[in-house]
C-alpha cells in the first residue's frame, strides 16, 4: 500500500507529482492511500515510487482534476487518480463515458465547485480596517469548497488599489498590493464589525432592488440565505421584501412617462421578451470587439426598461460600473441620480447606456485611473449601442459628454458649445450635453455650482421635450 500524504488541500502539484511516479510505476489506485497532511502530521509518508517512462494525459482531464481537487470531499484524490489511471492505460477518452459513475461523480463535482466560484466572486464583501496609518480591507467568506487558492488571482485583478485579506475557516488570503500569501484558517470574530463600505453595499442593494420585480424564491436561490449572514446588505433584504407590495403601489400610482396615452391607452412598461435581444445581451458578455475587455472585469450593458421613451448615454463604465456590472452607480452616477430628480426624470423610467461598454483605464500604482477611449474604440462598440437603440428605440436620447455624442452623431462634437438644443436624429430627438465627471473635475466651488445649474437646465428642456412625446412609442 502506498501512502501519499499533500502538503494542503489543494496541493496540485504534489498530486500531480504523486500521480505520475504512481501510475508510470503501475501501482494501481485501489493501492493507493491519499491524505492531506495536518498541521501537526508526525506521520512520515512513504514516498511514492520513482517515475521511470512517459506520461501524457488528456488535456480536459488535466483540465477537470484541475477543477475537481478544490472539492471538499476526501475522495477526491482516489477519483482523479481511478480516472487519471485509466486515461493512462489506454481510455484516452474516459471522460465521454458520462454514465460512468466515476465521470458522472467528478463532472458533478465541478459543476458545484464553479457555483461555488460564482458565489465567492459575487458574495464577497470587504470592510475597511484601519491599522494605524495604513487601510486593509478584510473580508470572511464561508466557501462550499477549496476555492480560495484558485480565486485569489480574480480578487486581486477586480480590487488592484487595495491591499485585502479573504479569511475563510480553512485557509486565508492576503495581498498586499505586491506579493500574495496565504495564512491558516480564521473564525468570523477576526473580522471586525460594521464599516463605511458595509454601509455602502446597503445603500447600493436598497437602490438596485425592485419591487416589482420581487421573487422570493429566486432571490434566495441567486443569493441564498447562508451568505446573508455575511452580507452587510443582507439586513436591507426583510425590510425591503415587507415594503414591497407597498412601493410597487406607489410607483404604479406614481404620474411618469408611462401614464395613459391621449387616446386612454396604456403604454406597454412590461420589458418585450424578445430572443433576439437577449441572445445579444448574452453575446455582449463574450466581447472581443476591441483589446479594452482584456483588462476589465466584465462588460456594463445598458440598464432599464426596454420601453423607455428617454435613452442617457454615457462615455465608458468606470471604476466602480467595472466591479458592480451596471452603469453610473458611482460618484458620476451619484451626481447624475440628484441632477436628474432635479430635473423632473425618474431614473427608473430611463434606459442607461454608455457609448464604450469596457471600463479602459491605465493602473498608477495601485489605482485604475479612467483612460478616454479612442475613435476606433468607440466605432468598435457601435455595434452594442447600435442593438440597444433599435430594441428601445428611444423618442429622446441624451448624450452625456464627447464620446456619447461622437458614437451618436458620427462626428467629433464641441460639447460646450453644441450642448442644451434639441437636434434631430433620423429615428427621434437628441441633447447633447456635459458628462457629470465633467462637474466633479471642476477646481472651485462657484464653478461647479453654476455649471451644474446648467446641467440640470439641460435635463429639464430633455423632461419638458419628452413630456409630450412621453405617452410611449405605440403612439
Ligand atoms: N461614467 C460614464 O460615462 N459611465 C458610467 O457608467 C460611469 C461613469
Amino acid at each position: 500500500m502506498h501512502a501519499v500524504v499533500l502538503a494542503h488541500e489543494v496541493d496540485w502539484q504534489g498530486f500531480r507529482a504523486a500521480v505520475r511516479k504512481l501510475a508510470v510505476a503501475g501501482v494501481a489506485p485501489e493501492h493507493v492511500v491519499w491524505s492531506v497532511r495536518e498541521a501537526d502530521d508526525l506521520f512520515a509518508q512513504d514516498p511514492p515510487p520513482e517515475a521511470v517512462g512517459g506520461f501524457v494525459l488528456p488535456r480536459n482531464l488535466v483540465s477537470l482534476a484541475e477543477t475537481v481537487i478544490q472539492a471538499r470531499d476526501p475522495s477526491r484524490f482516489a477519483l482523479l487518480y481511478r480516472l487519471i489511471w485509466r486515461a493512462h492505460r489506454g481510455e484516452r477518452h474516459v471522460l465521454e463515458r458520462i454514465t460512468d459513475p466515476d465521470v458522472d461523480r467528478a463532472r458533478r463535482l465541478a459543476q458545484s465547485i464553479r457555483r461555488d466560484t460564482h458565489k465567492m466572486r459575487a458574495f464577497v464583501r470587504f470592510r475597511v480596517v484601519r491599522d494605524g496609518g495604513l487601510t486593509r480591507h478584510v473580508a470572511w467568506f464561508e466557501p462550499q469548497h477549496f476555492i480560495v487558492e484558485s480565486n485569489a488571482g480574480f480578487f486581486i485583478r477586480r480590487f488592484a488599489g487595495m491591499k485585502w485579506s479573504i479569511l475563510t475557516p480553512y485557509r486565508s488570503a492576503h495581498w498586499d498590493g505586491q506579493e500574495l500569501c496565504f495564512t491558516e484558517g480564521a473564525r468570523p470574530s477576526d473580522v471586525p464589525d460594521d464599516d463605511q463600505l458595509a454601509e455602502y453595499w446597503r445603500v447600493y442593494f436598497a437602490s438596485i432592488f425592485n419591487p416589482a420585480r420581487l421573487k422570493v424564491g429566486a432571490m434566495q436561490s441567486e443569493m441564498p440565505r447562508k451568505y446573508w449572514k455575511n452580507l452587510p446588505e443582507a439586513a436591507a433584504i426583510p425590510e425591503l421584501v415587507a415594503g414591497a407590495a407597498a412601493r410597487t403601489q406607489a410607483m404604479i400610482e406614481q404620474p411618469r412617462l408611462s401614464d395613459p396615452l391621449p387616446s386612454g391607452r396604456r403604454r406597454v412598461v412590461a420589458p418585450r421578451a424578445n430572443s433576439a435581444w437577449g441572445q445579444a445581451v448574452q453575446d455582449a458578455k463574450g466581447c472581443r470587439r476591441c483589446e479594452i475587455h482584456r483588462h476589465a472585469t466584465q462588460i456594463v450593458f445598458g440598464e432599464g426598461p426596454l420601453d423607455a421613451a428617454i435613452m442617457l448615454i454615457g462615455e465608458q463604465p468606470g471604476d466602480h460600473e467595472d466591479i458592480a456590472g451596471k452603469p453610473f452607480v458611482g460618484p458620476a452616477g451619484q451626481l447624475l441620480d440628484q441632477a436628474l430628480a432635479e430635473a423632473g426624470l425618474d431614473r427608473a423610467a430611463l434606459y442607461v447606456t454608455n457609448a464604450v461598454k469596457h471600463f479602459k483605464y491605465v493602473s498608477r500604482g495601485r489605482r485604475r485611473l479612467h483612460a478616454r477611449p479612442d475613435a476606433g474604440e468607440i466605432q468598435a462598440c457601435r455595434w452594442w449601442l447600435d442593438i440597444e437603440r433599435a430594441e428601445i428605440a428611444p423618442r429622446m436620447t441624451v448624450l452625456l459628454g464627447a464620446s456619447a455624442g461622437e458614437a451618436v452623431l458620427g462626428r467629433k462634437v464641441e460639447v460646450l458649445r453644441e450642448r442644451g438644443v434639441a437636434m434631430n436624429l433620423a429615428d427621434g430627438l437628441a441633447v447633447l450635453t456635459v458628462h457629470p465627471s465633467f462637474l466633479l473635475r471642476l477646481p472651485d466651488e462657484a464653478a461647479r455650482r453654476r455649471e451644474y445649474a446648467a446641467f440640470v437646465a439641460d435635463l429639464r428642456l430633455v423632461a419638458r421635450l419628452a413630456g409630450p412625446i412621453s405617452a410611449g412609442k405605440e403612439n
